[in-house]
């Protein structure tokens, strides 16, 4: 792997948990939209940062299928402040050279969402700097509930057998195809689960917790993030050398 700056052996694939943005907003007395509103700013911030670093991966959970249980208050304004983000990451992916992609359901969301979504990658569909994966309606178990389906669908049409099926063939079906695997996990605000993030994709990532809250998530603590990882000694199962 390449030793970017500051000589540090930068993850091809980040993925990343961006929570706490209920309680930074908490702390300051404020409603949890505030806190959502300066996580986007946090966002574009992390986008352009990776984007420097050399990352070439970055998938980053917006809204979970588990989300829509939050307040109808909360849930509209999640959505209208993804609307309004949407034309200024169209604007920062250009600037940046980055292509971006969602994965999750986006059937759910209202049809100028769902347009919006598609211009964002059709138009940036050519840039050949970092991919930004974003992960919106997004759940582990949802997304290979989907891919068996549509596997299901294929062995009916006659054009997948049952001894065809390899764990290529199930990535193949993901909302990830064709996405390396994340090297490294980081999570903003303590939490230690997962909370149905990329269940298949995670398989041996690196894990990083920090308590910062994702508001406060910034460029040195993502090279904080990312120094850990160079230290860590990485294995996929086998022993020793
Ligand atoms: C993460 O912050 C943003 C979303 C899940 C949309 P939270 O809204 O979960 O913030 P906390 O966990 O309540 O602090
Ligand atoms: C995970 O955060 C989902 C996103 C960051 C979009 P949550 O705040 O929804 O997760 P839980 O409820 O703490 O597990
Ligand atoms: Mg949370």
């Amino acid at each position: 792997m390449e030793k970017g700056e500051n000589g540090l052996r930068v993850p091809q694939h980040i993925a990343l948990i961006l929570d706490g943005n209920g309680r930074w907003a908490k702390k300051r007395g404020l409603p949890r939209t505030a806190g959502h509103r300066q996580g986007c700013i946090t966002v574009e911030k992390t986008v352009e940062d990776a984007a420097r670093l050399g990352v070439r991966y970055l998938t980053v959970y917006g809204f979970s299928t588990e989300n829509w249980k939050r307040s109808a208050e909360e849930v509209g304004a999640l959505m209208q402040l993804f609307r309004y983000y949407m034309k200024r990451l169209l604007k920062v992916a250009k600037a940046n050279n980055v292509r971006v992609k969602m994965i999750g359901d986006r059937t759910r969301f209202d049809k100028d969402i769902i347009e919006g979504i598609g211009r964002l990658e059709s138009e940036t569909a050519g840039n050949t700097g970092m991919t930004f994966v974003i992960a919106v309606n997004y759940g582990g178990r949802d997304e290979i509930t989907r891919a068996v389906r549509r596997m299901m669908e294929a062995a009916r049409a006659g054009t997948l057998s049952a001894e065809e099926v390899t764990e290529e063939t199930v990535a193949s079906y993901l909302d990830t195809a064709g996405i390396p695997d994340p090297d490294l996990l980081i999570r903003t605000s303590g939490e230690l689960r997962l909370s149905n993030y990329l269940l298949w994709q995670l398989a041996y990532s690196e894990i990083y917790i920090t308590d910062c809250l994702w508001p406060d998530f910034n460029r040195e603590e993502l090279i904080r993030a990312i120094r850990q990882y160079d230290q860590r000694d990485r294995r996929f199962g086998g022993a020793d050398e």
